[in-house]
């Protein structure tokens, strides 16, 4: 079905985690569709929120530097918008365990929150939720299709898995208009590179540009696939504007697989110089490996037309190049 970018055109949009990697990248994309855009987020220094990741279009967007977890701030900012791409998150798998029940606030009891708030000030909304292929756990098949079995092995799983399905029962009950993307590692320009929090590939890209070996846990035969994030931002445009997302869980995914070390093979050969180096993996992290993953994305093509289009050497090559520019806004030698 063709895309009617027009539908965004003085659409007001709010969109949670706005200063974050892939809510920066969908702000940018729908000032460029003239929508007047609001980012919520709260910048906990321990997540992906960067001022940095808007710098090209700051004066453009409306900015409110607030929790998610604050439902009287929420109640208002969510009144009056035509979208909701709900992005916000604890993102990290380890941070998780480490600490559940802030998991816990962000990815489930503050999701519900915001849907009640839409519930009582704006049922009229159409809402995006960013849900993760973390929610399948280890995979009992591949390609990992919405229908597989979702065991999460982290609590960081279980609360993004309680946070889509509250989405989709607003959808079903109460008929505001939901539906939940569930992304597979994302990556490019504006990702947290500073450390693994976000994404191991993140802390891959930060130490090859600064000259240390990428370190691949395990044996790195691990499969993944990877998205280029322009593609998912196309993804989350298709959701909001398609009606037959609505009520709908879709997968992301791209037909290239790879593993870690043909991964950390690619980066090195993409950045003209540096190793990697296979270590054993961390006993924490091991306890919440999910082995091999891809996932089907089958259903987002037939419903919304939407399909991976970037390969991953040119998107990988666009990220290094951005890290190279502007490495001094995500990290520092000392953190
Ligand atoms: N990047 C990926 O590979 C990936 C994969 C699967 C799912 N996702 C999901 O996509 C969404 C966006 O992820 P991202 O990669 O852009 O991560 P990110 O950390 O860059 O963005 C999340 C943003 O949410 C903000 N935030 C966190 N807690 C908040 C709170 N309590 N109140 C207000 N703002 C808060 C952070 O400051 C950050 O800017 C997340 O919900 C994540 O679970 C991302």
């Amino acid at each position: 079905m063709p895309f009617d970018d027009e539908l965004f055109s003085g659409a007001n949009v709010l969109i949670t985690g706005g200063l974050g990697f892939v809510g920066s990248s969908l702000a940018r994309q729908l000032v460029v569709l003239q929508a007047k855009v609001t980012l919520v987020d709260s910048l906990i220094p321990e997540y992906g929120g960067n001022l940095f990741n808007i710098h090209d279009f700051r004066d453009k967007v409306s900015i409110e530097l607030t929790d998610v977890r604050d439902t009287k701030a929420m109640a208002t900012l969510i009144k009056k918008r035509d979208f909701l791409f709900n992005l916000a998150g604890q993102t990290s798998h380890l941070d998780s365990m480490a600490d559940p029940l802030t998991d816990l606030s962000i990815n489930a009891v503050a999701q519900l929150h915001i849907l009640e708030a839409c519930r009582l000030h704006n049922p009229d909304v159409k809402i995006v939720f960013a849900s993760t292929r973390q929610i399948y756990g280890r995979p009992e098949y591949l390609p990992v299709d919405e229908k597989h079995p979702t065991n999460p092995v982290d609590v960081n799983g279980i609360n993004k898995l309680a946070g889509e399905s509250y989405h989709l029962l607003y959808n079903n009950i109460y008929k505001i208009r939901a539906c939940a993307l569930r992304l597979t590692n994302t990556y490019g320009p504006g990702m947290r590179v500073k450390d693994a929090r976000q994404t191991f590939l993140g802390v891959w890209l930060r130490r090859v540009v600064e000259g240390k070996p990428i370190q691949v846990y395990g044996d790195g035969t691990q499969l993944r696939d990877f998205n280029f994030v322009s593609d998912v931002v196309k993804a989350l445009l298709r959701a909001a504007g398609d009606p037959a997302s609505e009520g709908q869980l879709f997968n992301l995914g791209h037909w290239e697989h790879i593993s870690l070390e043909e991964l950390a093979a690619l980066v090195v050969r993409l950045n003209k110089h540096g190793r990697y180096e296979l270590i054993p993996f961390p006993v924490d992290r091991k306890a919440i490996d999910i082995g091999d993953y891809y996932g089907d994305f089958s259903k987002i093509q037939n419903a919304l037309g939407w399909s991976a289009e970037v390969l991953l050497e040119s998107g990988l090559a666009v990220t290094l190049a951005y890290y190279k520019k502007h490495h001094a806004h995500y990290w520092n030698s000392k953190t």
